[in-house]
């Protein structure tokens, strides 16, 4: 395939303004050029993104969100729209992260309404689906993850593969030290560009990233992006340390 592997930093609430910005400093150090063929993403805390983006300019790291608002502005007190992110320098998106499901109550209905504000402000949603351990252990999580994917995105419109990336995240795998193996992170991967010709077509969803999360480090982010399916990771832990991360860009 021709698709440009994407290793993308979710700094989580992680770090105060000093250690953001020195992360950032660190990784433009490492990362002088990225390698042809990959495309290399940091998403701070919003409160972080001005000073990131301002250490990020003129190299080759692009700057995302971990969430946003659907509404364009008005009284959505603690929110931030669309426009906001993009005029403070962001590209991406993160939306639909597990820990926002789980722990905030966000709905497939909002990560809908989500993703379809960022593709039409021009800002690249990274959506994230996954399923938790007991639906791992009963063996249905193909059938849940489509679900996710088809409920977020229907409607969506594209008119190009690299407005949309997807994240396959097992909730199970995330934080805890729980790699999917290379070959269960295919499966679902596959599973997710099937369901994404249903919604766009073949030519479309051949286009689009679908990236592997979940205690993706250097170790193994070689063997996940082997696999046809994997298009790059979505990284936590491990894009804390500027050394990790930049390590995983290269050998992916
Ligand atoms: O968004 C990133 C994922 O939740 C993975 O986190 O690499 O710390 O397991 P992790």
């Amino acid at each position: 395939n021709n698709r440009t592997t994407l290793i993308a930093g979710n700094w989580k609430m992680n770090n105060d303004r000093e250690a953001a910005k020195a992360l950032a400093a660190e990784l433009v150090e490492a990362l002088p050029e990225v390698p042809a063929g990959v495309e290399v993403l940091v998403c701070p805390p919003t409160i972080d993104l001005c000073c990131v983006a301002h250490k990020l300019e003129g190299s080759a790291i692009a700057l995302g969100a971990q969430n946003c608002y659907w509404e364009a502005s008005g009284a959505y007190t603690g929110e931030t729209s669309v426009p906001m992110l993009k005029s403070a320098g962001c590209t991406y998106c993160i939306i639909g992260h597990s820990e926002r499901r789980d722990y905030f109550h966000e709905s497939d209905e909002d990560q809908n309404k989500k993703a379809k504000a960022l593709v039409a402000g021009g800002i690249v949603p990274v959506f994230c689906c996954g399923e938790p351990l007991e639906v791992r252990e009963a063996g249905t999580y193909v059938e849940h993850v489509v679900a996710q994917v088809k409920a977020g995105l229907e409607g969506l419109e594209l008119a190009s593969a690299d407005q949309l990336v997807v994240a396959y995240e097992p909730i199970w795998a995330i934080g805890t030290g729980m790699t999917a193996t290379a070959d269960d992170a295919q499966e679902v991967c596959h599973a997710v560009r099937e369901a994404l010709v249903e919604l766009f077509g073949a030519e479309m969803a051949d286009g689009i990233r679908v990236l592997y999360g979940g205690s993706a480090k250097p170790g193994n982010i070689a063997e996940l992006v082997a696999k046809p399916d994997v298009d790059g990771a979505l990284v936590g832990g491990a894009s804390l340390k500027a050394a990790d991360f930049s390590e995983m860009v290269v050998k992916a």
